[in-house]
Parts: structure tokens; C-alpha cells; sequence
């Protein structure tokens, strides 16, 4: 994780028209910041390995969507102009690409899934990263895919369906207390419904970063999820706890809520070509546990992607 962070002594005295000045300490530049979050975010695609050789998707891909541009940090994933609408490209119909953000692109490979490994996804849908669990392992072992809200369910059995996940169970349970055959898993993703302020480059990106009584109900949320995922991982696996929020409350503090006893906050290794920031150690006062360092937060205008928050627990 590289030091994009601002300096303690970082002051801003400017109006507060935008939500987002509340991160002019710890951030390197929030005029940077609020400018990248105004624009309009460029779509990314990736080959789909489940749906044939990912050479010869590749090679189509180049061919037949001359706007495409491959990723610096990742192979076959391609970055285009927010005009495209790769959702209708035939690849995308034969499930042979799927659109994700880049930005949420690469958390999942910081879980470390192994082939034949048992992954538990608590918060799924619409499935972006389930697809990218399912693959990981090999579309061996078993990955769990749950999702709370019933209306979500059939997004993420779509995507799947369509990206040719076999190894993969769907759930309709709240995560809170959740139980699978009362076998801990090797991995847990706890990708928490959040205030989604790193989404708001996208065209519907949906925020409720104004509103501060929402979010203190949301974090009890995030907290109980956390806990969750880390009573359904088995002693020395790992939980990946996300969110594409900058908020130090969503974030920081959620890691905080867990005993040094339970878990070890690990360092995250960034692919070459993509930059974060590390986690912050305090906030409005609050002085948060030491390994909180080791998270990373992508800002927006660091690498022209959304926001993201990302952390590696080892359960002790
Ligand atoms: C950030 S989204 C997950 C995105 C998904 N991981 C992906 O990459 O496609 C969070 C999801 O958690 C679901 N959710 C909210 N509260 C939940 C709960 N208590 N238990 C399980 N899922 C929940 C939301 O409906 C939403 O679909």
C-alpha cells in the first residue's frame, strides 16, 4: 500500500458544498477528489475463463470493440468510455465477459481463495464477486452465495446462470447469524451494504453520504456482518471485509468493533499499476487498533476508478 495519504497538518478552508470535504484530512488532495467524483466512470469489462480459452475471448473482444483499453494491472480486463454499453455485446449475452468496476475489480484476489477451497459470500448479489470466488476456486469446491433481500435473488442466479458457475449454492438468508451445515468455511467475503459514496461516478450511483443518522444504523449492520463472517470461518482462514465507501465510521471503526484476540488485520499487496491508500489510525478523535494500517482505500482520482475500502482478516 503506497502513502497517498495527506499529511496530519492537511487543513481546508473552502465552503462545504461537497459531502466529501469531510475527507480533506486524509486524503492527499480533496479538490482532486470531488473533481474525479463529478465525472462520469469509464466501464470495465474481463474475460470470463468458466466460458472458454480466455486467449481467444481476449482476441474477440480487441477485435470487435475497437474502444477497448486493457487494464494496467490486470489481464484480460479492458477499460472502455462510459458511452459503451457492453452489457449488450454478444461476448457479454454468452457470458464469456462480465462489467465490473475496477475499482471493486480487485478485491477478491486479496482473499487468496484456493481451488477446491469452501468460500462463503454473506452479502452476494448481484453476484460480481461470487463469479470471481467461483473462478478462483476452479468452479471446484463449494462457494455459498447469500443475499438478504429476496428481490436480489434473481440477479445474482442470472449472473451466475449466465457466467457458467457450477459449484455455487444460493441462499436467501439475513447474514446476521448465518449458519451453513455448521462447517466453518476457509474464506469469507463480507462485501457490506454501505453508503456507496465511491459509486457515485457511476450513472445510478446511489449515496447516502448527507446523511448521518442512516449511517450509524448501517454500521451496527456492517458490525454484525463482520462478526458473522468471522464466526463462519474456520481458525487460521481469512475474511475479506469491503465496502466502496470512503467513510473512516463504514470502515475503520467496523474493524475496530473486533478484538485483536478474534482476528489479525493483514497486509493487503496491491497488484503493480493500481494505487491505495493505507487505513487511517484515527478519526474524529477516536484512535483506532494499530493493524487498521494495513487495509487499503482506493480514492477515486488516484487511478480514474469508484471508491473502495478493503480488509484481510486472519482469524486467530
Ligand atoms: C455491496 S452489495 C454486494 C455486492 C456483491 N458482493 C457483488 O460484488 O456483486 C451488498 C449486498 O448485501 C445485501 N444485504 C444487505 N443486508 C444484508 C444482510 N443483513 N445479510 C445479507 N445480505 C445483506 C444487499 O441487499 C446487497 O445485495
Amino acid at each position: 500500500v503506497s502513502d497517498l495519504v495527506a499529511s496530519p497538518l492537511s487543513t481546508d478552508t473552502s465552503p462545504p458544498d461537497s459531502p466529501l470535504r469531510r475527507y480533506a484530512g486524509i486524503v492527499d488532495d480533496v479538490e482532486a477528489l470531488i473533481a474525479s467524483c463529478s465525472t462520469p466512470l469509464p466501464r470495465v469489462v474481463w474475460a470470463n475463463p468458466l466460458r472458454g480459452d480466455v486467449g481467444e475471448i481476449a482476441a474477440r473482444v480487441e477485435a470487435n470493440h475497437p474502444s477497448v483499453e486493457r487494464l494496467r494491472w490486470l489481464e484480460n480486463a479492458w477499460r472502455m468510455p462510459p458511452s459503451e454499453r457492453p452489457g449488450n455485446w454478444v461476448e457479454f449475452k454468452l457470458g464469456q465477459i462480465h462489467a465490473q468496476e475496477e475499482a471493486a475489480l480487485w478485491a477478491v484476489p486479496m482473499l487468496g481463495v484456493l481451488p477446491g477451497e469452501r468460500v462463503l459470500d454473506l452479502c452476494a448479489s448481484p453476484g460480481n464477486k461470487t463469479a470471481q470466488l467461483a473462478i478462483a476456486t476452479g468452479n471446484t469446491g463449494m462457494v455459498v452465495a447469500n443475499e438478504r433481500y429476496g428481490v436480489r435473488i434473481d440477479a445474482l442466479r442470472f449472473n451466475l446462470d449466465r457466467l457458467g458457475v457450477t459449484n455455487t449454492v444460493v441462499t436467501n438468508r439475513d447474514g446476521h447469524g448465518f449458519r451453513y451445515d455448521n462447517e466453518p468455511f476457509d474464506r469469507v467475503l463480507a462485501d457490506v451494504p454501505c453508503s456507496c459514496e465511491g459509486t457515485a461516478r457511476k450513472p445510478h450511483g446511489n449515496r447516502r453520504d448527507d446523511d448521518s443518522a442512516w449511517r450509524a444504523q448501517i454500521v451496527q449492520v456492517q458490525v454484525g456482518l463482520l462478526r458473522s463472517a468471522l464466526a463462519n470461518v474456520r481458525r487460521g482462514g481469512t475474511v475479506l471485509y469491503c465496502t466502496c465507501t470512503f467513510a473512516p465510521e463504514e470502515n475503520e471503526f467496523v474493524l475496530n468493533s473486533i478484538s485483536t484476540e478474534i482476528a489479525q488485520i493483514e497486509p493487503i499487496v496491491l497488484p503493480d499499476g493500481l494505487h491505495a491508500a493505507p487505513g487511517i489510525p484515527t478519526w474524529e478523535g477516536r484512535e483506532f487498533r494499530a493493524d487498521v494500517k494495513n487495509a487499503a482505500r482506493i480514492w477515486p482520482h488516484h487511478n480514474d476508478t469508484g471508491g473502495f475500502f478493503v480488509a484481510r482478516l486472519r482469524r486467530i
